[in-house]
């Protein structure tokens, strides 16, 4: 039996029906995104519900994201981390954060995120300067895909240890697959190739890549 589109689409919906979908707040928040004017970018239910559990599963103290857009991801983690940790999330277009914010807010995670404006790039020296080394529990990278490589050396020595890298769309996007060129092939080998790091990608979504500190 063939790998169609139409059994994609019923798979990737699959963890949801089976596992729990998302409740009223994260259902209707892309649509509430794209009625704003946000590009309908956010990842997958089933990469959500992925991202939750992979920040529960950490000690949940300080998770830090790069692209936070309308809040969906964010609230996923929020939502993972234990009752007193935070999520620093990273976003370079003030209109996305600014919905993000009356997001997070509407989800009740307003008072453990904050949204940091400006590039990742830009931002993270002082950010991981201010937060020290192996100070964030989880981070999760879905930005710009040909920074990634730059992110993963700017964020690695803030993981702490047994403390998880995730990035989506590392397999590709709609317009580019790895096997066509696209996804993030040099980033998956530069995580492949890091001593401190033991990492996967999963065929969720545009594929997830999860890296663990040593
Ligand atoms: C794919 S979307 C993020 C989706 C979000 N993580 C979710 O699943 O709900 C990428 C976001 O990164 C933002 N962005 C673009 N360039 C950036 C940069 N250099 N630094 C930080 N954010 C950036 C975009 O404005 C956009 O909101």
């Amino acid at each position: 039996m063939a790998m169609t589109d139409e059994r994609w689409g019923f798979l990737t919906n699959y963890p949801g029906r089976v596992f729990g979908d998302d409740d009223e707040h994260l259902d209707g928040l892309m649509d509430r995104a794209v009625a704003a004017g946000l590009p309908s970018i956010a990842i997958s239910k089933g990469a959500g519900q992925l991202l939750g559990l992979l920040t529960s599963m950490t000690p949940g103290r300080l998770a830090l994201e790069l692209g936070t857009l309308g809040g969906y991801s964010g609230i996923w983690i929020a939502r993972g981390l234990s009752p007193d940790g935070r999520l620093i999330t990273i976003e370079a277009s003030d209109s996305h954060a600014d919905h993000a914010q009356s997001e997070f807010e509407a989800a009740g995670v307003g008072d453990k995120v904050e949204i940091v404006r400006g590039t990742a790039l830009d931002v993270l020296p002082s950010l991981a300067q201010q937060l020290g080394p192996s100070s964030v529990d989880l981070v999760f990278i879905d930005a710009i895909k040909t920074e990634y490589v730059d992110y993963f050396d700017s964020v690695k020595d803030m993981v702490s240890c047994g403390g998880l890298v995730v990035a989506d769309n590392v397999y590709g996007t709609g317009s580019g697959w790895i096997d066509e060129g696209g996804g993030t092939d040099d980033f998956n080998r530069h995580v492949a190739n890091d001593p401190e790091f033991d990492a996967t990608t999963v065929p969720v979504g545009g594929g997830m890549l999860i890296a663990r500190r040593r």
